[in-house]
């Protein structure tokens, strides 16, 4: 089958380079309006979409970004892989400012979102045991590697709601429970895609040490734009490649992303 990649691009990735005929469609969905319109062009015979996470100016706090929508509308527009990209805390020390890290499991301690696309009607419940789409993490571990970063494969990323940043005995406890990033996005956005069957993979752009170091002070934005900026072009070859590697006829998931709904509704057909 041939791939629809989808960039859910955050803080830090605005745009696509040498995206071909590339046009901005808005998308309707029964879940409300995306955080804005997508941009679908090609790379090489991949096409390929970008979606702005916070909406083009940066409109939408990680609260009000409405996920369901956004995951519903690149489903609508025929998206089979979803590479999030997103700025995030970094709580090891090896894993530095200016690194990726290849996100593969997730806490989520997010609670002002709605995190499914079932209820009452049509009840579900997807695994999320190995949440990310390790074939499409490893594509996207390559061409991340392939532009010179220094790269981590694997890590876990708490969730937070945010907007305020974490405080310094919060930041402490989540280093404690063995978390690697934080960020306030990727939940529920990595369940949705699940439900949605869809491979998802989370590409973390480490911009700082939240609030435990005891070398480095408390996060400030300023900080968070000026190493996103230093990484943009990384993050923009970085896609580039993962769009060239998904080029061609591709086999079905071999990690059954796309049939995550096989054993997973509890409803009866006949409800
Ligand atoms: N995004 C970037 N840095 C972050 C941090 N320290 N906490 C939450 N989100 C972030």
């Amino acid at each position: 089958m041939t791939r629809h990649l989808a960039i859910i691009g955050g803080s830090g990735l605005y745009q696509i380079d040498g995206l071909k005929d590339a046009t901005w469609a808005a998308v309707q969905s029964p879940f409300g309006a995306p955080s804005d319109e997508i941009l679908t062009g090609r790379i090489d015979t991949t096409t390929v979409s970008f979606l702005p996470r916070h909406g083009r100016g940066h409109v939408h706090t990680p609260t009000s970004i409405p996920y369901r929508a956004n995951i519903d509308a690149l489903k609508r527009i025929g998206v089979t892989d979803v590479v999030a990209v997103s700025a995030c805390g970094s709580f090891q020390e090896h894993m530095e400012p200016g690194d990726f890290v290849i996100v593969d499991q997730f806490i989520d301690r997010t609670f002002a979102r709605e995190k499914s696309f079932f209820g009452t009607g049509c009840v579900a419940h997807v695994s999320v045991a190995h949440p990310v789409c390790p074939v499409l993490s490893a594509t996207a571990r390559d061409a991340a590697k392939a532009t010179g970063v220094t790269v981590h494969d694997g890590g876990t990323y708490l969730a937070m709601e945010g907007p305020q940043f974490s405080s310094m005995a919060e930041s402490r406890m989540y280093r404690a429970w063995g978390c690697d990033v934080i960020g306030m996005t990727n939940m529920p956005e990595a369940k949705l895609a699940r439900e949605a069957e869809l491979c998802y993979a989370s590409v973390a752009m480490i911009t700082d040490f939240d609030s435990w170091h005891p070398d480095h002070g408390a996060v400030d934005i300023s900080q968070i734009i000026e190493t996103l900026h230093g990484n943009a072009a990384a993050a923009r070859a970085m896609v580039k490649g993962i769009a060239q590697a998904l080029s061609g006829d591709k086999p079905l998931c071999a990690a059954g992303c796309d049939r995550a709904l096989e054993h997973a509704i509890m409803t009866s057909p006949e409800a």
